[in-house]
C-alpha cells in the first residue's frame, strides 16, 4: 500500500483545514483526530479499505473492535438500537467520555450498516459522540461516522497531544488536526447495555458512580484478561480490548499500591517515581520525580497521566514505579492503566 512519507499538523482552529480533512477522509485516508480523551485514528467507518488501514497503520489485531464516532444521537441511532437505558445514557453524557456499545441496526436486506471490520465481526457496535468542538466539525464537515481508535500503535500509550499522534505514527496518518492538549486524558468509559443489563466494559474518564446515578442501580465492572481475546476461563472476551497489558511504556514499570510499600522497592539504576498530591517519604530515593498534581486533583492526575509516562519514557530511565491514586471516580480509571501499563 502507498503510504504518505510524512504527516501535516493541521490548525484545528481553521476551517480551511477542517475542510482539507474532510477531503481526505472522503477519499479514504486516515486522519489524526482530537477528542476531549485522547487523540483518535479517524476512518471513514463504512469504508472498509479505510477502517483497513487503521488497522494495518496501529498493527492492532483485528479481532479488537473499534469505536464508531457520530456527531449527535440522532446520528447514532441510524447505526445502532437504542433501549430505553441507552437513551437515558445518551442523554445524560453525550456529548462526552462514554462509549455506549449497542446491537448493530440492520438495513431491509439483512445487512447490517456498520461493516464487520469495525465491529471484529460483533454484533454489537461501540458509540460515541465526542465532546471537542474540532472533532464535532470534522465530523459534520466530512459528513460520515468516523472509526476511530487511540492514534498509537497497538499496546502503547494513548496520544494526548498531536505531536504524541507523529511521534507514533508519521507517515501513516495523512494529516493530525491539532486540537491542543486532551482535556480528560485518558480514553472513555465503554458501556455494554444488552438484555443482561448495564457492564462497564472499560474504565474510563466517565466515572462509573455517575454511570450509576443514571442506572439507578449498581453496575458490573468488567475485569481485563490476561490472554488477547479470551477471558481467563477460555470465553471470548466482552470487549477484546481488555487484555491485561495495554497502556504500557516500553521501561519497565511497577505499580505499588501505597506509599508504605516504598521501603520495599529495591532501585538499582535510575528509577523515577510518579506519585500524587504530597510527596511521599522515600521519594529521594528516585533520580526523577513526577507529582500528577501537587495538590491531588484526580481529574488533573488524569489529563496529565500518558504525557508524564510517555515523557518518562524517552528519558532511558531503569525503570518506573507509580503510586496507586484514591479507587473513586476517575482514579479507578487511573489505576486501571497504571497497573495494565505495569502488567508483564
Ligand atoms: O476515548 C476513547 O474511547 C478513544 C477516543 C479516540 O474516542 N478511543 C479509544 O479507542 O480508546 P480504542 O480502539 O483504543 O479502544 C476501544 C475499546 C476497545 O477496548 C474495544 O475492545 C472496545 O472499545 N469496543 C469497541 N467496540 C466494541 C464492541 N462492539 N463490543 C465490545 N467492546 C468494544
Ligand atoms: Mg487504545
Amino acid at each position: 500500500m502507498s503510504m504518505p512519507s510524512k504527516t501535516d499538523i493541521l490548525s484545528g482552529e481553521d476551517a480551511a483545514s477542517i475542510e482539507r480533512a474532510a477531503v481526505l477522509l472522503r477519499a479514504g485516508e486516515l486522519v489524526g483526530m482530537p477528542t476531549e480523551t485522547v487523540y483518535g485514528l479517524a476512518a471513514n467507518a463504512l469504508d472498509e479499505a479505510a477502517v483497513a488501514k487503521v488497522f494495518e497503520a496501529k498493527a492492532r489485531p483485528s479481532f479488537d473492535p473499534l469505536i464508531v464516532h457520530v456527531p449527535s444521537a440522532q446520528q447514532a441511532a441510524e447505526l445502532v438500537v437504542f433501549d430505553e437505558t441507552a437513551r437515558r445514557l445518551a442523554e445524560a453524557f453525550w456529548p462526552g467520555p462514554m462509549t455506549l456499545v449497542l446491537p448493530r441496526k440492520k438495513n431491509e436486506q439483512g445487512q447490517p450498516f456498520v461493516p464487520d471490520l469495525v465491529t471484529a465481526g460483533l454484533d454489537s457496535v461501540g458509540l460515541r459522540v465526542p465532546d471537542h468542538p474540532v472533532a464535532l466539525a470534522l465530523l459534520s464537515a466530512s459528513g460520515c461516522p468516523l472509526a476511530a481508535p487511540s492514534a498509537n500503535r497497538f499496546g502503547s500509550i494513548s496520544p494526548t497531544l498531536a505531536r504524541h499522534v507523529v511521534d507514533e505514527l508519521d507517515g501513516r496518518v495523512a494529516a493530525v488536526l491539532d486540537g491542543g492538549p486532551c482535556d480528560r486524558g485518558v480514553e472513555s468509559t465503554v458501556v455494554r447495555v444488552s438484555d443482561q443489563g448495564v457492564e462497564v466494559l472499560r474504565l474510563g474518564a466517565l466515572a462509573v458512580e455517575q454511570i450509576e446515578a443514571v442506572v439507578g442501580q449498581r453496575v458490573e465492572v468488567r475485569r481485563p484478561s490476561s490472554s488477547p481475546g479470551r477471558e481467563s476461563s477460555g470465553q471470548a472476551l466482552p470487549s477484546p480490548g481488555l487484555t491485561e497489558r495495554h497502556y504500557a511504556p516500553g521501561t519497565p514499570m511497577r505499580l505499588l499500591a501505597s506509599a508504605d510499600e516504598l521501603s520495599s522497592h529495591e532501585s538499582g539504576g535510575r528509577w523515577a517515581l510518579v506519585c500524587m498530591g504530597p510527596v511521599p517519604d522515600g521519594a529521594e530515593a528516585f533520580a526523577v520525580l513526577r507529582n500528577l498534581s501537587d495538590s491531588g486533583d484526580l481529574s488533573f492526575a488524569a489529563a496529565a497521566l500518558f504525557s508524564t509516562l510517555r515523557e518518562l519514557d524517552g528519558m532511558g530511565l531503569d525503570g518506573i514505579v507509580a503510586l496507586a491514586v484514591a479507587d473513586e471516580g476517575i482514579g479507578k480509571a487511573i489505576n486501571d492503566r497504571l497497573k495494565r501499563g505495569s502488567a508483564r
